[in-house]
């Protein structure tokens, strides 16, 4: 990678998604290691958190690695008016990385102009969730064995969904055919959409989350609607329930399909999709600790 942060997943070429995946290969086969024997890492997590401040900090611990941080921002002096300038140049003169998750989008991108330390985006607002695109890459990887050449389709959240912006962003690499499926006020936004049309990516958009959408696919990526990007309530419970999956949908879906979803998932996923072969969701969460190792160990040049 050109900079040592892991902020954008824009920022990654082919190739450098393609290291970090057999990086996260290997983890998988040998988690524990003495890698980061001697570095502290930061974990500053302005927004809540369960997956990917665990794992990240499991993928620490699994590396011999020791973590310093918050999960609740309103703890620390962030809520007597310190600025986020000033926390970073502070746990900068303290830790060996930061792994940041804020509201704000572009947070995790200023913070990387203020410290030298790497920076890992743990998820900037409705943008982007890098660390979130390489572990739903490589749980792709796994259950399709290739990443090339694939039908995927999207539903829920794509307009403020930051799963979906640096998905779809990461697999742009690898020839995907993309079918979007949104109700009218969470269509994804046109700026992915000049993004697709530059690059030649195909794709569909649907309001109706249809018999002839789900069997066509080979991943399914479930997401929620998040009431926490929501101004306007009345907004979000006019949608909050728009697209339920259930078993009896999937009868007709490919053998390979494999549903995916970055949870915590509210309604969109009904509970008896859960022992489904092809519900591959809490499977996906674990691939995470080995994802968040590959970025963790690239950055630090280990
Ligand atoms: N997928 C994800 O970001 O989950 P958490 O919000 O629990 O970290």
């Amino acid at each position: 990678m050109e900079s040592n942060c892991f902020v954008s997943i824009a920022d990654c070429s082919k190739d450098d998604i393609l290291h970090l995946i057999r990086k996260a290969e290997g983890f998988e086969k040998n988690p524990n290691q003495k890698l980061l024997e001697g570095k502290v890492c930061a974990t500053l997590f302005f927004e809540p958190s369960t997956r990917t401040r665990l794992s990240f900090e499991t993928a620490v611990s699994r590396l011999s690695g020791r973590v310093i941080g918050f999960s609740d921002a309103a703890t620390t002096s962030s809520s007597k008016g310190e600025t986020l300038k000033d926390t970073i140049k502070m746990v900068g003169n303290y830790a060996d990385v930061i792994i940041m998750r804020h509201y704000l989008e572009g947070a995790a991108r200023y913070a990387s102009e203020i410290t030298n330390i790497p920076i890992v985006n743990a998820g900037d607002g409705a943008n982007q969730h890098p660390s979130q695109t390489l572990l739903d890459m490589y749980s792709i990887y796994k259950t399709q064995k290739t990443i090339d050449n694939l039908t995927i389709t999207m539903v829920g959240d794509l307009k403020y969904g930051r799963t979906v912006h640096s998905l779809l962003t990461g697999m742009s690499h690898f020839n995907p055919t993309y079918c979007f499926v949104a109700p009218e006020e969470l269509r994804l936004p046109d700026l992915y959409k000049r993004f697709l049309d530059k690059k030649g990516i195909q794709y569909q958009e649907h309001t109706d989350f249809s018999p002839e959408v789900i069997n066509q696919s080979d991943i399914l990526y479930m997401t929620r609607v998040q009431r926490e990007r929501f101004t306007d309530l009345i907004e979000y419970e006019k949608v909050k329930n728009v697209y339920v999956l259930t078993n009896s949908m999937l009868n007709g879906s490919k053998d390979n399909l494999r549903i995916l979803h970055p949870l915590p998932r509210v309604n969109e996923i009904a509970q008896d999709v859960d022992d489904n072969p092809k519900a591959y969701y809490f499977e996906q969460a674990k691939n995470g600790v080995f994802a968040r190792q590959a970025i963790i160990t690239t950055v630090l040049n280990l």
